[in-house]
C-alpha cells in the first residue's frame, strides 16, 4: 500500500493544511490500484490463525468495527494530522466525542469548570446527567475570564472544558490562558473546536490537551453525515478509545467516515469561504437600523474581537447570531420570509442555515444582555455569494420590518 507520506517523500510536518487536507489519510488501495481508500463497509475483518491471544476488547488488530473499522482509521489519520496531534479518535456524533471526553476522564467525586456558554448537551450532561447519575459536579464560568476559570477550580478538578468560539454567542476564549490555568491544577484542558475547525485554530499548539470537534459540521461540510472526533497525544486517545468507544459504543458508521473523509478535503477553502460571507454578512446587520444587535468575532465591537484577532488564523469563522428589532413572533415572521438561507438546526453546511431561538430559553439566563432581551438568530453563513445573502435578509426585513429608512 503506497501511503502519501511515502509517495511523496515528505514529512507531513512540511505540508501546509490545504496538501493536508486533500492527502492526509489516503493511500492508493492494494487490491484495485484504485487512487482512493474504498468505502470497507464489513462490520468484521479476518481473525489470525490462532486468535487465542486477541483481546475482544481491543483496538490494535483488525476485529470488528466497534472495536475499529477501516474508513475510521484512515479518517483519523487525516484529523489527527490536521489538528497537529499524534493520534485521532472518530465517534458517531459529535456528542458521543464530548461524552467519550467526560466518560474516560471524571469518576465519581470529580470536579469540571466548564464554560457557561456551550453547545445544549454539554450543559445537560454536566449539569444533570453526570451529576445525578456519576456524582460528578461541574461549576460553569465565563471562559473568557481567566481569572473566573482560576477561581472556580477545587481540588478536585480534573478537567476543564471550553468551547471557541462558544455556541451561540460566539464568545472567545483564550486557550493559552485556560491551558496554564489547568495544567498549573493538574487538570487536562479539552477544548471543543467544532467552530473554528483546524483552519482557523489548532488548541494543541496553544496547550490543550484535547481537541473535540462535531464532524458533522464544517469538517464535513456537506450537511449529510453525522460524527465525531477527539484528536490529541496517543495515550490518551487510547484511553477513549479502550473505554467510551468498545464499550459505550458510539462508533462512526464506515459510511459516515468516508462521506466525511471525502467533504474534508475542501476544508480550508470552504472556511476562508465561510469567513469572507459571514464577515460581510455581518457588517451589513451591524449597519442596519431594524437590526437589534449583532455578535460576530469580526466585528470590533464584539467584545472579544482583538483576542479573536490574536488566536484565530485568516478569518472570525461562519457564525453569528443576531436578532431584528421586534418580539419573538418577528424573528419568526422574518425568518419564514427568507428564501434562499434555511430555517433548521445544524451549522456548517454548504447552505447557509438559521435558527431562532427565543429569549425564554432556560439557558438565555447565560448570555450577554442583547441576547437575553431580544433572544437570537443564530446564523450559520454558508457558501452561497454573500450578495445574495444579504439581499436575502434586506428582502425579509423589508416585508417584516419595513424599508430601513
Ligand atoms: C459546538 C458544538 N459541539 C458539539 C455539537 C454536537 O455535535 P453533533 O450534533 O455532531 O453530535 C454541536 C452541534 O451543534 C456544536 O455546535
Amino acid at each position: 500500500m503506497v501511503r502519501y507520506e511515502e509517495r511523496m517523500d515528505l514529512s507531513p510536518d512540511d505540508l501546509g493544511l490545504a496538501t493536508l487536507s486533500v492527502h492526509a489519510g489516503n493511500a492508493v488501495d492494494p487490491g484495485t490500484r484504485a487512487i482512493r481508500r474504498p468505502l470497507v463497509t464489513a462490520n468484521s475483518y479476518a481473525l489470525p490463525d490462532d486468535p487465542s491471544q486477541l483481546s475482544w476488547s481491543g483496538t490494535d488488530t483488525p476485529l470488528y468495527t466497534r472495536n475499529g473499522g477501516a474508513n475510521q482509521h484512515w479518517l483519523e489519520e487525516k484529523l489527527a494530522r490536521l489538528d497537529g496531534g499524534a493520534a485521532a479518535v472518530a465517534l458517531a456524533s459529535g456528542v458521543s466525542a464530548l461524552h467519550a471526553v467526560f466518560f474516560t476522564f471524571l469518576r465519581a467525586g470529580d470536579h469540571v469548570v466548564s464554560s457557561d456558554v456551550s453547545y445544549v448537551a454539554v450543559y445537560r450532561l454536566l449539569t444533570e446527567l453526570l451529576p445525578d447519575k456519576y456524582g460528578i459536579t461541574a461549576t460553569l464560568v465565563d471562559t473568557s475570564d481567566p481569572e473566573a476559570v482560576r477561581a472556580a477550580i477545587r481540588p478536585e478538578t480534573r478537567l476543564v472544558h471550553i468551547e471557541t468560539p462558544a455556541n451561540p454567542t460566539t464568545r472567545i476564549t483564550d486557550v493559552a490562558a485556560v491551558a496554564e490555568i489547568a495544567h498549573a491544577a493538574g487538570a487536562l484542558l479539552s477544548v471543543d473546536a467544532t467552530f473554528a475547525t483546524p483552519v482557523l485554530q489548532r488548541p494543541l499548539a496553544l496547550g490543550a490537551d484535547l481537541v473535540v470537534h462535531s464532524l458533522t459540521k464544517y469538517i464535513n461540510g456537506h450537511g449529510d453525515a453525522m460524527g465525531g472526533a477527539v484528536i490529541g497525544a496517543a495515550e490518551v486517545i487510547d484511553r477513549i478509545r479502550a473505554e467510551a468507544m468498545v464499550n459505550v459504543g458510539a462508533t462512526i458508521s464506515p459510511f459516515n467516515a468516508w462521506l466525511i473523509m471525502r467533504g474534508s478535503i475542501t476544508l480550508p477553502m470552504r472556511m476562508r469561504a465561510h469567513c469572507a460571507g459571514a464577515q460581510a454578512v455581518a457588517e451589513f446587520l451591524d449597519g442596519d437600523p431594524r437590526v437589534a444587535y449583532v455578535a460576530y468575532p469580526g466585528l470590533s465591537t464584539h467584545p472579544q474581537h482583538d483576542l479573536a484577532a490574536r488566536t484565530l488564523d485568516g478569518g472570525f469563522g461562519g457564525m453569528l447570531a443576531f436578532a431584528v428589532r421586534g418580539d419573538a413572533a418577528t424573528q419568526n415572521r422574518f425568518v419564514a420570509a427568507l428564501q434562499i438561507i434555511t430555517s433548521a438546526v445544524s451549522l456548517g453546511h454548504d447552505e447557509s442555515l438559521i435558527v431562532h431561538v427565543a429569549a425564554d430559553d432556560e439557558r438565555a439566563r447565560f448570555y450577554p444582555e442583547p441576547f437575553r432581551r431580544w433572544g437570537h438568530l443564530r446564523f450559520s453563513v454558508g457558501l452561497e455569494d454573500p450578495r445574495d445573502l444579504v439581499a436575502d435578509l434586506d428582502r425579509a426585513l423589508t416585508a417584516i420590518v419595513g424599508p430601513a429608512r
